[in-house]
């Protein structure tokens, strides 16, 4: 018999997330250096548990799933939004708010203000609540800088954070955001420092992963945004993109010819990008916080997504403005309530499908041997329970690389 393993869950609802649920009952779940070492029915166990384990976890029927990846947020910023808010709330728009300087603007005034300290304080205690919704790993972008001093300050926040708590983060560089107040009539020369200055830097001190653009009458139009891919490409960074979230610009085609890891916000996505994206292996990534909160009615492509088998992953777009969602769970339930994706395509979307938006399949995102052991036992019996209840805190055990961090 092999040497011990370091500890096994047993008894367990075991959601693999491989394929669709991914069922196992009832099943166990063993640990070794911080990876998963044996995942099957217990039935199929070559021996007693406490023989085959250091430290043995009966989890009464519980189910566990692979930690939850939230693979697009904004959750490094300043302040708040809560006063633009009430103002959509009496009818002026998000597009006309970012028009009167309001929006991402006023997020970027107060980043650019507030001191490293206080950014890192401020967001680690959100990326704190995400977690109590079972997330292991997240995204976090820059782009409230908008010049290099502070989007190398959030970006820096946010490796301090993942310093400093039990969660892996993926870091992209989104520099064009929006049009900073300096560049007003200059979108060229803007481009310019990004591509010029700024990702070339992003590239030289590891600061991010990927590159992310926001393709919007609001932001960069197609042609400046194949510009920051090619730099971005150059430079041996991945790619991303904010697409068709408020119009059909045609970025999404662009995004998939550019071979990115995904597209995200999609509402008007048209069949040619569709097309593009199932040839490119790209990822559509959903964010129905945002569109539940800019209250919009044009719903993304879902059936014509399903029908060209490209891969769907959930988001919460975690953001002052948009989206200031603190929970991923709340966020399947709106998946499934506001996109009609089914409970199944929910779940598959905050783990397998999210870890490939993020390039990181090989390693996270399913309860696979060998992969990292980052997981949650949850107080359910069945996971679509984790889509049916709005604002409960089901987590029972939160296990990070095998460490279990917290135990409710
Ligand atoms: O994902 N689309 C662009 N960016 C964010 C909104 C950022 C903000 O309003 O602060 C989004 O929706
Ligand atoms: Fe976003």
């Amino acid at each position: 018999m092999q040497t011990a393993w370091d500890a096994i869950w047993i008894n367990g609802t075991v959601a693999t997330c491989e394929q669709g649920y991914g069922l196992l009952q009832p099943a166990a779940l063993a640990i070794q250096d911080q990876r998963i070492a044996w995942v099957g029915e217990m039935k199929a166990l070559p021996d007693k548990p406490e023989v085959l384990a250091k430290q043995v976890h009966d989890v009464a029927g519980r189910c566990i799933t692979p930690g939850l990846i939230d693979c697009h947020t904004h959750i490094v910023y300043a302040s708040h939004r809560a006063h633009e808010f009430e103002r959509r709330l009496q009818g002026v728009s998000y597009e006309e708010i970012a028009r009167q300087g309001g929006g991402i603007q006023s997020t970027v005034r107060a980043t650019r203000q507030a001191s490293e300290e206080e950014l890192f304080q401020q967001s680690r205690k959100r990326v704190q609540q995400l977690m109590q919704s079972g997330v292991t790993t997240l995204e976090i972008k820059s782009g409230y800088g908008l010049d290099w001093p502070t989007e190398l300050k959030m970006l820096r926040v946010a490796k301090r954070i993942e310093a400093s708590l039990p969660v892996t983060i993926y870091k992209t560089f989104l520099g064009a955001h929006t049009l900073p107040p300096e560049y007003a009539n200059q979108p060229d020369e803007y481009v310019d420092l990004v591509c010029d200055e700024m990702i070339p830097l992003v590239a030289k001190e590891h600061l991010a992963e990927a590159v992310d653009v926001f393709c919007e009458k609001i932001a960069f139009n197609v042609q400046q945004t194949e510009k920051i891919f090619k730099a971005a490409k150059k430079y041996g960074l991945a790619i991303k993109c904010h697409a068709e979230q408020l119009s059909d610009s045609g970025s999404t085609a662009l995004s998939a010819n550019y071979h990115a890891l995904s597209v995200d916000h999609l509402e008007y996505l048209s069949l040619a990008g569709v097309e593009a994206m199932a040839q490119a292996g790209t990822v559509a990534v959903l964010l129905p916080g945002a569109f539940y909160y800019l209250r919009e009615s044009k719903l993304p492509p879902i059936d014509l997504l399903r029908r060209y088998r490209v891969p769907m992953a959930i988001a919460s777009d975690c953001n002052p403005g948009t989206s200031p969602i603190l929970s991923l769970l709340l966020v399947l339930n709106m998946a499934c309530t506001l996109f009609r994706l089914t409970p199944e395509e929910a779940i598959a979307g905050v783990t397998c499908q999210a870890a490939k938006a993020l390039g990181w399949q090989a390693t996270s995102g399913t309860l696979t041997q060998a992969k990292i052991a980052d997981f949650v036992v949850w107080n359910v019996a069945h996971p679509v329970e984790l889509v049916y209840y709005m604002g409960a805190s089901p987590v029972h055990q939160w296990v990070k690389r095998g460490n279990i961090i917290q135990n409710n």
